[in-house]
């Protein structure tokens, strides 16, 4: 490797070690939407969401970390422009999914402790951006492990019960649609980037080591019983913004990193194969795992981005769309005229029209989980 080509690795990687070293001490101001109520349909009550950024609508605004969304740009095409945490410029996949299942029109964040026993009912996200099944994931940022967000879990059915009752909390639970997204962290920024876990493990242990973590989390999430939990896969890990940087050198074009992407697919078919044995040994009839594919979809939009209207598919809308994310993408960062343009709206996170394609692809399995818990 020519030493110029070394050197803008290393900066990449310093980057992104300080990018998940970094603690803020102050926290920036944030906002807050104030969403509409629609008027709640009764046939699923709740949606309860886990996971990382990709389902994380502002958890991190209450965490120390530096992890956050909560400022401008962010938030740009949110109702009322508001930077609530979520990390794009609009809506994300879940409150798409939620709106549409008639409850309401967002997720809110269980860690904002003002949410009323109405708001908790109706479901709630334990996701922090940043997080993964691995629990060293979660400690190079400080956000919420997955184990800590069962505790929050356990502690939100404590809340209802004091509220509504036993018997009616447990019914509640057992109707709700369950959401688990997170993987990614665990890969694009622990396994290649910080590359702690990359001395010890080969990529495909390490993807059995980290399936071993989910299925602890999930065995968690049936033991306090959710019936109906979707699971999402990991997206083309390969095609992020950040990723493309640290792993092409510069001016030979930007690619997708398919050795990245090869390492999705070996997951994705590991975890389907987990799900179905999961499904298999389940005592309870009820319960149903389901598999939520998005690596399908992302990469379709990124292949064939025209036919979506896509322009700009391996850079972000903020800053140089290379890099940026959390901090530095902010206030003072110069950020693309029109984000439906593009696929990513910062260097990791796509932009809230990518999420509701995203939203588009999941809905047939959503539609299914919804006959199936009103059956
Ligand atoms: C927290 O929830 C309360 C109750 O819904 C809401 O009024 C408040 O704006 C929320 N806080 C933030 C920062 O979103
Ligand atoms: C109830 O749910 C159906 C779909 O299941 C939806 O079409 C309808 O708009 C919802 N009603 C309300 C009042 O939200």
């Amino acid at each position: 490797m020519k030493s110029s080509a070394r050197q803008h690795f290393q900066f990449v990687r310093d980057y992104l070690l300080l990018l998940s070293l970094l603690y803020f001490a102050g926290c920036v101001s944030n906002g807050h939407a104030t969403p509409k109520q629609t008027p709640f349909n009764n046939t699923i009550p709740a949606l309860l969401v886990f996971g990382d950024s990709t389902v994380d609508p502002g958890n991190n605004d209450y965490v120390n970390t530096v992890f956050k969304g909560n400022f401008p740009p962010y938030g740009r095409d949110f109702t009322n422009r508001v930077a609530t945490g979520r990390f794009t410029n609009g809506q994300l996949p879940t409150d798409y999914i939620i709106s549409y299942m008639g409850v309401k029109d967002y997720v809110p964040p269980y860690l904002n402790q003002s949410l009323h026993i109405e708001e908790l009912m109706t479901g709630v996200s334990f996701a922090s951006a940043g997080s993964g099944y691995d629990p060293l994931t979660p400690t190079l940022s400080n956000v919420v492990p997955l184990q800590k967000q069962l505790e929050y879990f356990q502690e939100y059915r404590e809340r209802l019960e004091g509220a509504i009752g036993k018997e009616k909390t447990d019914d509640l639970i057992k109707r709700s649609m369950f959401l688990l997204s997170a993987g990614t962290n665990d890969f694009a920024l622990n396994y290649f980037t910080a590359q702690l876990r990359r001395m010890s493990f080969s990529a495909s242990n390490y993807e059995k080591f980290v399936l071993q973590h989910f299925k602890g989390f999930i065995q968690g999430l049936l033991s306090q019983g959710a019936t109906k939990i979707a699971v999402v896969g990991l997206p083309p890990m390969g095609c992020l913004p950040v990723i493309i940087t640290s792993n092409t050198i510069p001016l030979t074009g930007r690619q997708c990193v398919e050795r990245i992407n090869s390492v999705s697919r070996d997951y994705n078919t590991l975890l389907q194969s987990e799900l179905r044995h999961l499904q298999s040994t389940q005592l309870n009839k009820e319960t149903k795992i389901y598999y939520a594919d998005i690596y399908g979809p992302l990469q379709d939009m990124i292949q064939n981005h025209q036919r979506y209207g896509f322009e700009v598919v391996s850079s972000g809308c903020c800053g140089t769309g290379l890099l940026e994310a959390s901090f530095l993408c902010n206030a003072k960062t110069p950020v693309c005229l029109d984000a439906s343009k593009y696929i990513f709206w910062d260097a990791i996170h796509p932009t809230d029209r990518a999420y509701y394609l995203i939203f588009q692809a999941f809905r047939p399995l959503i539609d299914f989980i919804i006959e199936d818990l009103t059956s």
